[in-house]
């Protein structure tokens, strides 16, 4: 069966930069749930659909025409032959991908293009519902948090670096929207899984999240 890691959390935690971490040590691939959310919102924005109007989004994720290039610096997010890398990354197509992201019809019609990233030697996969929904079979389930505004300094210097403005305490207000939207719907919400191990990433470097995780690999025999 293949070694499948799930990376769950609320936004801002670190599960983009470990995930990313983790795939790249152990050679596995890499799922980013959370962008192909993203690029749905989009590209219904794109084509001018009201995000909404749940079965017209649910017709753009079921015909999402998006190819992920993955390489060890980073993942090329492309919607019909465009770029739209550094499009999806803003706050608000965060917010819009989180709208999206509340309607089962969309979460059921992104299902199965997730699963198939589930490929041999394995799977490092980052999310909201990896360890709950996508794939419940994983064999190590790590839940990764961090408070709110550690979350919210983390998110300014990453903004900062992308010479996008930022303002922290609109910052902070916006995670906690996004984490209330996320943890209060219906489906799928943003919980841990029972089998889940939980990481609090507050006090935490990326290199001693990193360790913490490994060591859970090697003590169940899943590093390759
Ligand atoms: O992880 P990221 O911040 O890119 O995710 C954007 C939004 O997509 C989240 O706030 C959440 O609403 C949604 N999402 C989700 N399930 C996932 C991944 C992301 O609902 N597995």
């Amino acid at each position: 069966m293949t070694t499948i890691i799930t990376v769950d959390g609320p936004s801002g935690a670190g599960k983009g930069t470990i995930s990313r971490k983790l795939a790249e040590e152990t050679g596995f691939s890499l799922l980013d749930s959370g962008a192909l959310y993203r690029v749905t919102a989009l590209a219904a924005l794109k084509q001018g659909v009201d995000i909404q109007d749940e079965s017209a989004v649910v017709t753009i994720a079921l015909n999402l025409p998006v190819v992920f290039e993955t390489t060890i610096e980073d993942t090329k997010v492309v919607l019909a032959d465009e770029d739209v890398s550094r499009e999806i990354r803003t706050e608000k197509a965060g917010m819009n991908a989180s709208i999206v992201a509340a309607f089962p019809g969309v979460r059921s019609a992104l299902l199965q293009r997730q699963r198939a990233f589930a490929q041999e030697p394995g799977l490092v996969a980052d999310g909201r519902d990896m360890g709950t929904v996508v794939f419940p079979q994983a064999q190590l389930k790590i839940f990764l948090t961090a408070s709110p505004e550690e979350r919210a300094k983390r998110r300014y210097l990453q903004l900062e670096q992308a010479g996008q403005n930022a303002d922290m305490q609109s910052l902070i207000e916006e995670i906690r929207a996004r984490d209330e939207r996320d943890s209060s719907r219906a489906t799928a919400p943003l919980t841990p899984a029972d089998d889940a191990i939980l990481v609090d990433s507050t006090a935490l470097s990326i290199g001693e999240v990193n360790q913490r995780v490994f060591s859970l690999m090697k003590d169940r025999g899943l590093l390759p």
